[in-house]
């Protein structure tokens, strides 16, 4: 392949094809066959894929197609077509308006071309190896938010929901995810997902179980918007591994961070007060607090005339550092018990 200029506008306009078949039969789904438990197939993405397998081998006759209802076919050719027909087939299946055409063409190995289609939206990602993402046409790069505080993520559930194992049903790291990032979706189109990523619409994305054809064309999007993808312990991500982190750069790093803390605490830290489910706060959340404990009697002061002046002494400056919101609890300083009272510190106050 020179460029892929070719590749990318003939996918371009396969994918408007079979993206402009499904926008019009949207709403009219009438069979719908399970692979699975809980995953779909309508007569639809069989269509789609019968035209979009048809397109690609006319177009290109001696690649390979490996499209997700098998309507393709794969002899080892060095080039190979990788094809959803619809990206969302759940969503497609119940109206619910979030679903793609995603064709992607890998090359001896690399991802090379991409396109993903939402034809609800008439929106194209896409991008060729060296010539940048694109969407509708224009150039478009990441985003370059760099805390997840400010992440704007999304993720999926992949079908295989059986798992008892939070780290691969996927709720470990969406709990985890919960509490540090601005905001999650889980929309049910994982190329449309991934691919808005390289076009600086969301800032990073991962998500375990997932096929070749859900994550394919929406790689190089991703890569050549200046973003980066993985797998979840930062190696280069394969078709076959399952598994993607996907994001802007910048938080590429605190992304696989948040995925390594298995088992880590998810309940969100309250200001100023500690954790009240036992758990520890996560440690970016953690501050320092003393306790402080005054009790009556004259303690290490001989003296009781100056062991209650004392006494005053501390209580007026535990009411003043109360009143300056300093202390965060102070009480009940009873007069007749032993125990005057427990207060709380803020260290960093
Ligand atoms: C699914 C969607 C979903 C993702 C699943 C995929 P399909 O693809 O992309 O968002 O969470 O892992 O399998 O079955 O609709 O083509």
């Amino acid at each position: 392949m020179k460029n892929g200029e070719r590749e990318l506008s003939v996918a371009i306009e396969i994918a408007r094809e079979a993206g402009a078949l499904l926008k019009e039969n949207f709403g009219k789904v009438q069979e719908v066959d399970f692979k699975g438990r809980i995953n779909l197939v309508t007569e639809m993405d069989r269509k789609s894929e019968r035209l979009i397998v048809d397109r690609l081998r006319k177009a290109f006759p001696g690649d390979d197609v490996w499209a997700e209802e098998g309507g393709g076919s794969r002899t080892g050719a060095e080039r190979v077509w990788v094809v959803d027909p619809i990206d969302g087939t759940t969503n497609y299946a119940h109206e619910y308006p979030v679903f793609s055409v995603s064709i992607g063409l890998q090359v001896a190995g690399r991802m090379d071309v991409g396109v993903v289609y939402n034809p609800l939206l008439d929106d194209v990602y896409a991008a060729r190896r060296g010539g940048g993402a694109m969407l509708n046409g224009r150039p478009r790069r990441v985003t370059q938010v760099d805390t997840l505080e400010r992440a704007f993520l999304a993720t999926g559930f992949a079908y295989d929901v059986t798992a008892t194992d939070p780290e691969r049903n996927n709720l470990g790291p969406f709990g985890r995810f919960l509490v540090r990032a601005q905001a999650l979706r889980r929309a049910g189109s994982a190329s449309l997902a991934i691919a808005k990523v390289g076009v600086g619409r969301t800032d990073g994305f991962w998500e375990r179980g997932l096929h070749a054809w859900d994550m394919a064309a929406a790689l190089v999007i991703v890569e050549e918007g200046g973003g980066k993808v993985t797998d979840y312990r930062g190696g280069p991500p394969t078709l076959e591994g399952g598994e993607l982190v996907a994001s802007n750069g910048p938080l590429h790093g605190p992304i696989l961070e948040v995925l390594a803390m298995r088992g880590a605490a998810t309940a969100a830290p309250r200001a100023g007060i500690p954790s009240e489910t036992g758990d520890p706060p996560p440690e970016w959340a953690m501050r320092k607090y003393v306790i402080g404990f005054l009790f009556r009697g004259p303690n290490r002061v001989e003296d009781e005339k100056e062991s209650d002046r004392l006494q005053r002494a501390h209580l007026a400056n535990i009411a003043r550092l109360h009143e300056e919101g300093k202390i965060i609890l102070a009480g009940p300083f009873l007069d007749k018990t032993e125990l005057r009272g427990v207060f709380l510190f803020d260290v960093e106050t």
